[in-house]
């Protein structure tokens, strides 16, 4: 579901826009969204079964302000002898080899007009508490999805809670 701020505060905001062209919501509500990787990858098993930091895998979540997805020199910790008859194990063997990049698609997507910054939230939440917030029940999920519409409402709520005292000021999102 959609939630918004007060139609009240977007306002001058509206009017500045007015003689542009855009459309609510035509980025930033893929809730659920789940694109097919190029290789079955699963969080289950290996943040849930194998019990797999996040950190260990998304480094840059405590030190950056993006948040990568790993590459393969990470992967092959363990996939240089774990699992080296599957198919998809080979496939990123011999991408490793080559130099070559695995093409994940990207599941969570910000419009650019939007700063987002995961390490002033990771510092302030802590990890795993802080990315199952946001991301949601991350080492159940066989195949990754968007669990949170990634809304302006979704942000300025917690951005308000009393407890958070995080600022609300339109520049501190928006560039
Ligand atoms: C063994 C390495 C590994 C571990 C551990 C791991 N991830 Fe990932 N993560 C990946 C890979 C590879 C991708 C890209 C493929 C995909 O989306 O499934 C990814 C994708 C993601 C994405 C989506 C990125 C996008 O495109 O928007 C999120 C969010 C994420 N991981 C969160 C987490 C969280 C939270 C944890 C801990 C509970 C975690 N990951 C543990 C390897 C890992
Ligand atoms: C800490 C060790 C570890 C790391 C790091 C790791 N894996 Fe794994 N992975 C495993 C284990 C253990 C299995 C289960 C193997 C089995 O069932 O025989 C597995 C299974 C898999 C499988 C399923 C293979 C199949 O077809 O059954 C894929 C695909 C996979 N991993 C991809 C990745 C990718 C991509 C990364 C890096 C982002 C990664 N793994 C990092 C330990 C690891
Ligand atoms: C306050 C909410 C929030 C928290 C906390 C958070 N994330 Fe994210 N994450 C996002 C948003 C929003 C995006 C999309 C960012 C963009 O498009 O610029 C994202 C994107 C990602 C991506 C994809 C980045 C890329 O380079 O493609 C990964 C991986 C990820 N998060 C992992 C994590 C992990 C791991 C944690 C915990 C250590 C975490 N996130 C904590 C909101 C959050
Ligand atoms: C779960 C609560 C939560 C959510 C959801 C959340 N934030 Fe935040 N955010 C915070 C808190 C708390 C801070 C203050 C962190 C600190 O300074 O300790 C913060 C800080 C920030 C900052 C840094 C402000 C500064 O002073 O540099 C930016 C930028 C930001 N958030 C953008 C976003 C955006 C964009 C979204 C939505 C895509 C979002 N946040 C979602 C809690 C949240
Ligand atoms: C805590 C972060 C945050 C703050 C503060 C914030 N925004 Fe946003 N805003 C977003 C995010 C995330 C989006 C993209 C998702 C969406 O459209 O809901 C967005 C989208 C928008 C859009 C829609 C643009 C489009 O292409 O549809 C407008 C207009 C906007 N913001 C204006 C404002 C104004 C005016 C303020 C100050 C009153 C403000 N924002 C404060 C996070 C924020």
């Amino acid at each position: 579901m959609r939630r918004h701020l007060p139609m009240l505060l977007l306002l001058p905001a509206l009017v500045l826009l007015a003689g542009c062209d855009f459309e609510w919501g035509s980025i930033g509500y893929n809730k659920g969204y789940a694109p097919e990787q190029p290789i079955a990858f699963s969080h289950e098993l290996h943040a849930g079964t194998y019990k797999v930091p996040c950190l260990f895998c998304h480094s840059t979540a405590e030190r950056a302000n993006h948040s990568a997805v790993p590459s393969l020199n990470i992967c092959m910790n363990c996939h240089i002898v774990v699992a080296t008859d599957k198919p998809d194990i080979q496939k990123m063997s011999e991408a490793y080899r080559a130099n070559k990049p695995i093409a994940w698609q990207k599941v969570h997507l910000l419009p650019d007009h939007v700063k987002f910054n995961h390490k002033r939230h990771v510092e302030r939440f802590g990890a795993p508490n802080s990315c199952h917030t946001c991301h949601g029940p991350v080492e159940t999920m066989e195949v990754m999805y968007q669990h949170s519409n990634l809304s302006m409402g979704w942000c300025i709520n917690c951005h308000r809670d009393p407890a958070h005292q995080a600022p609300v000021n339109c520049s501190t999102c928006h560039y």
